[in-house]
């Protein structure tokens, strides 16, 4: 799959079959995460995949009660080091190398910004100095979103200065 198509067909799935994710998948998944650039190099970042289903549930009560995240076939949570500068950014770039890995495999993907910080470290024992970036769905998709709209590229776009 060509990435541009991969960008454009992306979308947010929040119904999961319920099949568990393949390994090869999910190495592919990984892989992608592992590549994915950041700051300095650092990697000062962890990924925690949650298969569990009783792990799932209670990250449903810590995701402000968003039912299907139980539903997927895996809860990603990206953590990074507060102490090291860009880490939570270098959290979303592998996370959205994740969305563009999954899409390519026939999955769908959804973030979770709506969390409880502290709610998902005790769910997923993430040390006190530790922190949560994002967190994430993924898995075997059981629809097929229409795409959202986007605002037109001169509303986001300025040229040379800010206007
Ligand atoms: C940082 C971030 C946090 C988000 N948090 C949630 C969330 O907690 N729950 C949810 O259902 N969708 C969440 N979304 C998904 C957005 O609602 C979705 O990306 C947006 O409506 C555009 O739709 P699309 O992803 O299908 O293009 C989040 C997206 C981003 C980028």
């Amino acid at each position: 799959m060509e990435v541009s198509t991969a960008i454009a067909n992306r979308r947010s799935v929040r119904k999961y079959k319920p099949e568990q994710i393949s390994k090869a998948d999910m190495s592919k998944i990984l892989e992608a995460a592992r590549l994915s650039p950041s700051a300095r190099n650092d990697q000062a970042r962890k990924l925690i995949v949650i298969t569990d289903k009783k792990i799932k549930l209670e990250m449903v009560a810590a995701c402000k009660n968003q039912s299907f995240v139980k539903e997927c076939g895996a809860v990603l949570i990206a953590v990074h080091n507060p102490e090291k500068r860009w880490s939570a950014e270098d959290c979303v770039i592998m996370l959205d190398h994740i969305t563009l890995q999954a899409e390519e495999l026939g999955m769908g993907t959804c973030w979770i910004g709506a969390f409880e910080e502290d709610k998902v470290k005790e769910v997923a024992k993430i040390p006190a100095d530790m922190r949560v970036a994002l967190c994430m769905t993924i898995g075997y998709p059981d629809e097929s979103p229409a795409a959202r709209p986007r605002k037109d590229l001169d509303e986001i776009v300025c040229w040379e200065k800010y206007q």
